[in-house]
């Protein structure tokens, strides 16, 4: 056993290229290839809605500048639950990481996974929507083939992250070739006169930006997993600036691809955007769009995963979650328990899930966390003006970003106060009733001892230390 005791670590082997494709291929997923779809139906024209892809991928850039900052002046993994626990205190970071680990990481998991296996049956149900059953089986399988891999190696899970952003980047250069090929020709009816139609309301404005923004999330990942990478102080900004521009880009293009194929009319009653897209344009080619977004979605999951579990390793070795979760493979390093339980839970929310509530709740959750986070780059900023910053974001953008997430946040109940977004609120609140009892008081913590010793045992782990 002692040996065992020797504290594990997780290797840094993640470079620039790494880096960029785990930020890309995260944010690239499932959403280009379903939202176009619903930001056209919320915001009612053409042009607004390339609008509202623009203003999204302005405000991911934006967002990640102050991030690049914080995981640059804070260099350990863990994302916004690190900040939180090292700016504001434990009580806040297990706020976030309760809702983060039971709400937003599985909900976005799940959500991905879902329209994964839409694109992953479509060919097979040709003239009819697939059943509820094969689809939600499908997405189940997905997850578990995506736990396993990144469970069992690090460079294999790394290896799927960057195939799968090629067959995406691949995916995306087909619909944009196809588009300008298209405009040649002219087509270019549907952005005569584009604005007609635009709806105005606050929660139309709301709601098109949380679906359009569900395609940009992921523009995060990189401070989850910090104590990976390689020369964080410079790859961290760096990886930044070159992918999510980089993604803001193809999104346009794609969504402009799309108009020039489709009539609005058309695009706003498919609800397999590329598919519909692939039959139009490629003729009886059209099913490799639809495989070719089925492993996008996939390389997303395998993306989400591999950061979630990151989270909830952070948060165990700071005594908010078990100490299992803590714990890394005694030869392959990989965090198992954590993946395990994030698997778990996100199989439980498949069972009720539908995309479009879980993309609206996920968003809603998560911008209120992330006007938090940059609330705390502010406070750092004043309070402790000395720290080294190798990356200084100008202050205007923090402050503009946070006015922003204000604005999600409410816009969508300031029309319509759906009794939901009070539910979420109430239950990112609940985790104070938690705090108290099980980790102020360590209430059950005997118990708690057993079972970690049943589990390191026949999960074969042992208590992996921080990088230095
Ligand atoms: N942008 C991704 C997509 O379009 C969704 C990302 C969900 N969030 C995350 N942190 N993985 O599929």
């Amino acid at each position: 056993m002692e040996g065992e005791k020797e504290k594990l670590c997780l290797k840094r082997e993640v470079g620039l290229i790494g880096a960029v494709s785990f930020i890309a291929g995260t944010m690239i997923g499932s959403g280009i290839f379903i939202s176009p779809q619903s930001v056209l139906v919320n915001i009612g024209s053409p042009g607004a809605s390339l609008l509202v892809w623009v203003a999204c991928g302005l405000l991911a850039t934006l967002g990640s500048l102050c991030y690049a900052e914080l995981g640059t002046v804070i260099l350990e993994s863990g994302g916004e639950y690190i900040y939180f626990l090292r700016i504001f205190g434990k009580v806040m970071a297990f706020m976030f990481v309760y809702s983060f680990v039971i709400v937003m990481r599985p909900a976005s998991a799940t959500g991905i996974a879902l329209s994964f296996a839409e694109y992953a049956v479509a060919p097979f149900y040709h003239d009819c929507m697939a059943p509820e059953l094969v689809v939600k089986c499908v997405a189940a399988a997905g997850i578990l083939v995506l736990a396993i891999v990144n469970s069992l190696n690090v460079r294999l899970a790394m290896f799927f992250q960057v195939f799968s952003m090629w067959i995406k980047l691949f995916a995306l250069a087909v619909i944009i070739i196809g588009g300008v090929m298209l405009l040649f020709e002219g087509n270019t009816k549907n952005f005569e006169d584009s604005f007609k139609g635009t709806n105005v309301e606050i929660s139309s404005i709301g709601i098109s930006l949380y679906q359009g923004l569900w395609s940009y999330d992921g523009w995060n990942t990189l401070n989850y997993l910090t104590e990976e990478l390689k020369h964080p102080e410079v790859n961290l900004p760096r990886a930044v600036m070159i992918a999510i521009p980089m993604v803001t880009l193809l999104y346009l293009l794609v969504n402009v691809s799309y108009l020039a194929a489709m009539t609005p009319n058309e695009l706003m009653s498919s609800s397999a955007v590329a598919v519909t897209w692939g039959n139009k344009v490629l003729g009886s080619w059209g099913w490799v769009m639809s495989i070719a977004a089925a492993v996008s979605a996939l390389g997303s999951l395998n993306g989400t995963f591999f950061s979630g579990g990151r989270v909830c390793f952070v948060a165990a070795r700071e005594g908010h979650l078990p100490d299992i979760l803590a714990m890394a493979h005694v030869k392959r390093l990989t965090p198992s328990p954590a993946l395990i339980f994030t698997t778990a839970i996100s199989l439980l929310v498949l069972i009720p899930g539908d995309i479009q509530s879980i993309v609206n709740f996920f968003s809603f959750t998560a911008w209120f966390f992330y006007a938090i986070t940059l609330s705390g780059l502010l406070y750092l900023r004043i309070k402790k003006p000395e720290l080294p910053r190798p990356y200084r974001v100008p202050i205007v953008i923090p402050v503009l970003v946070i006015m922003a997430a204000i604005f999600l946040v409410l816009a969508p109940i300031i029309d319509n106060p759906a009794i939901e977004y009070l539910y979420v609120t109430l239950f990112i609140f609940s985790s104070i009733l938690i705090y108290v009892p099980f980790i102020h008081y360590k209430f059950c913590t005997g118990l708690l001892e057993k079972l970690t010793l049943f589990l390191q045992l026949f999960l074969k782990v042992a208590p992996a230390n921080k990088n230095q």
